[in-house]
């Protein structure tokens, strides 16, 4: 369900993580459509428009002086929210359609971004969150990952990828843990997961003479060091990072952008 074309030549960012995180409370917050509070079951992409007060990076070079920045005279600058069901049972889903995407060389609006929203107070309050977010995040760099290593292997040139946005939601809750809490925690988690599966895929190789699964552990498996987004970004090329915000709109708050304001700025300066 389209509720607005989708212009071909614009930038996407894909909206992923679980269900709750509030992934689609982040569009309707721009996309001035009715709000939507039941749980999505659907992908939809939907044109947005960044504020003009965020810089985007094809500004870089213009002087503030430059009166074409104004913030009444500059084009809006648009690009595409692709926001995706979070529910465990459409998630392999959203993970083969990734593949898809970032692998498909003649995409017609590419994907610069993944946003993944959590939901930083159940983070704190309930361990199930915290593995399902994490693993959930883990299958989604495992994605990124093999774009970076495909595209290393088929060209001279060492593969890119896109980064990703840890949006670290709903920090308007007193009960929310902070984002650097939150990085901490994923990256643990995360590491737990890295091991289990460097175990399981031992296991099920056992006595076999093919070791090609290196690409199936996140980070490569080289499993000494602990799983860092760091190191992951030193490693293999792949950036993380994790910003908090909230989607609610407080008093006074004209564009009722204040809490997704950093994160709409990671956007621009990928536009
Ligand atoms: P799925 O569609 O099931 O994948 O979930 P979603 O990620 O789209 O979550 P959604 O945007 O529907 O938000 C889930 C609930 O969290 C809603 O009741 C939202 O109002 C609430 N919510 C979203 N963002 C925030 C926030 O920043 N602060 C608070 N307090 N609540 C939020
Ligand atoms: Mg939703």
């Amino acid at each position: 369900l389209y509720r607005k074309a989708a212009s071909p030549s614009l930038s996407t960012f894909v909206l992923l993580g679980p269900s709750g995180a509030g992934k689609t409370a982040f569009l309707t917050l721009r996309s001035k459509a009715a709000p939507i509070t039941h749980t999505s079951q659907a992908s939809t992409s939907t044109t947005v428009t960044l504020p003009p007060s965020v810089p985007i990076f094809s500004n870089r070079y213009r002087s503030v002086n430059d009166s074409s920045l104004s913030d009444s005279k500059r084009n809006p600058v648009q690009y595409i929210l692709k926001d995706t069901p979070g529910h465990g049972k459409l998630r392999s889903a959203q993970i083969s359609q990734l593949q898809t995407d970032l692998s498909s060389k003649k995409e017609a609006s590419p994907t610069r971004g993944i946003v993944f929203f959590v939901d930083a107070a159940s983070l704190s309050e309930e361990a199930e969150s915290l593995r399902d977010s994490a693993s959930y995040l883990y299958d989604v760099l495992l994605v990124l990952q093999k774009v970076v290593l495909n595209k290393g292997k088929s060209s001279s040139k060492a593969g890119t990828t896109v980064p990703l946005l840890v949006a670290s939601n709903k920090q308007d809750l007193f009960t929310a843990l902070p984002p650097g809490s939150v990085r901490q925690k994923l990256e643990s988690e995360i590491d737990r997961i890295r091991k289990t599966r460097q175990k399981g895929l031992m296991d099920a190789s056992a006595g076999s003479e093919l070791n090609e699964d290196e690409d199936e552990i996140l980070g490569g498996d080289d499993g000494r060091e602990s799983f860092s987004f760091q190191a992951l970004e030193d490693d293999i090329g792949i950036k993380v990072e994790v910003i908090g915000g909230f989607t609610k709109a407080e008093d006074g708050d004209a564009d009722g952008g204040a809490g997704v304001r950093k994160w709409e700025e990671w956007i621009g300066k990928r536009l």
